[in-house]
């Protein structure tokens, strides 16, 4: 029997993903490529929708792609690869922005904050469709699950939605996907600003713990992360958001649970715990970071790995086009 399939992908928006990333995907992602037939990409057409410079942005895409690996997708084992590569997701996004109601895209959480905080005239269309293609991403491959952190929930399912609305109008192209969201970590939160999303595009960067910064940076950081005054290492989102998101970084990085945690700092101080969760991060990230600046050392190389990996995504996802046209109705090319 062939193995279910998953598929996720990033943003390549900044020069280092942050350790929401790590943990609300990349951790699961490592995890589950051991049993799923796994698709992984760098989604550059995505980025497109925010201001790049060109040059940067090839860039950021290299060093996104060099920090899977780092954190432990296998180019032989996953397919990995770069989404601009395979022609088929920018095709298969206007067949489905072709049965996607304005009502609906208009609804998306994450475009009506995008929007607002842009204004009309600095936000462009592709942001209002960047769901389609999201879905695009996710269809061609007949996915059956995707992992992901919880801003994206409302993404996968819209690509749900298409996926049945098409099957339902033109005949069974799509397999209907799931969205895998690990709840004790879907949200990782800013150190600064403990009830907002840590965010590679957050406005300020002294909340922001990058995979690729210098271990050191990211001690000091922990070391200011916004806490209480209370002085006890105790879990309580709604009142202690800042301890709370530490200790939820802590655990899913040592793969220890909260209460444990908690009674080893009884009566110690915050400086205490957070030299510890210091030392777990730098740990953690210190190998992936020397790994991910090797493989960035030779980019002809991970260039080749990645070419590699699209022509086996191309396979797939050509097949499901073909598919589609087909039964929508498009004159086939003889
Ligand atoms: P992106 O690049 O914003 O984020 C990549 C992944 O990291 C998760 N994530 C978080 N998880 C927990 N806490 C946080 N603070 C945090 N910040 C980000 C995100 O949920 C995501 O899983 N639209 C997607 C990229 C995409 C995609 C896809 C994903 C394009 N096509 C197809 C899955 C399937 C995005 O912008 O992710």
């Amino acid at each position: 029997m062939s193995k279910p399939r998953l598929y996720s992908g990033m943003q390549p928006s900044a020069d280092s993903l942050q350790i929401g990333n790590y943990i609300g995907a990349l951790m699961q992602w490592r995890d589950l490529q051991e049993t799923y037939d796994a698709y992984f990409s760098v989604v550059d057409l995505h980025a497109l929708t925010q201001p790049n410079d060109p040059s940067e942005l090839r860039e950021k895409t290299r060093r996104t792609a060099a920090q899977y690996i780092a954190a432990g997708i296998e180019p032989s084992k996953s397919t990995l690869y770069v989404q601009s590569h395979v022609r088929a997701h920018a095709e298969l996004a206007w067949i489905l922005s072709t049965i996607t109601g304005f009502g609906e895209a208009s609804r998306m959480t994450q475009f009506k904050d995008k929007s607002q905080r842009y204004g009309a005239d600095a936000t462009n269309v592709g942001l209002f469709t960047y769901p389609v293609l999201m879905a695009a991403d996710i269809l061609l491959y007949q996915t059956d699950i995707v992992p992901v952190g919880d801003d994206q929930k409302q993404h996968v399912e819209l690509t749900r939605d298409l996926a049945e609305r098409f099957n339902a109008r033109y005949g069974d192209a799509f397999r209907v996907p799931i969205p895998v969201i690990q709840q004790d970590t879907a949200r990782i939160y800013d150190l600064q600003m403990p009830t907002a999303k840590m965010s590679k595009s957050a406005e300020s960067d002294a909340g922001v713990l990058w995979l690729l910064d210098d271990p050191a940076a990211s001690a000091k950081k922990i070391m200011r992360a916004v806490t209480d005054s209370e002085g006890s290492v105790r879990y309580d989102r709604e009142a202690k958001p800042g301890v709370s998101n530490l200790l939820v970084i802590y655990a899913a990085l040592t793969g220890r649970q909260i209460p444990a945690i908690e009674d080893e700092y009884a009566g110690r101080g915050y400086g205490d715990f957070k030299k510890g969760l210091a030392e777990v991060v730098v740990e953690e990230f210190g190998p992936v970071r020397q790994r991910a600046l090797e493989l960035l050392d030779d980019p002809a190389e991970l260039d080749r790995v990645l070419a590699a990996n699209a022509a086996r995504a191309d396979e797939v996802a050509d097949a499901t086009l073909a598919d589609v046209y087909d039964k929508m109705g498009l004159l086939r090319r003889v």
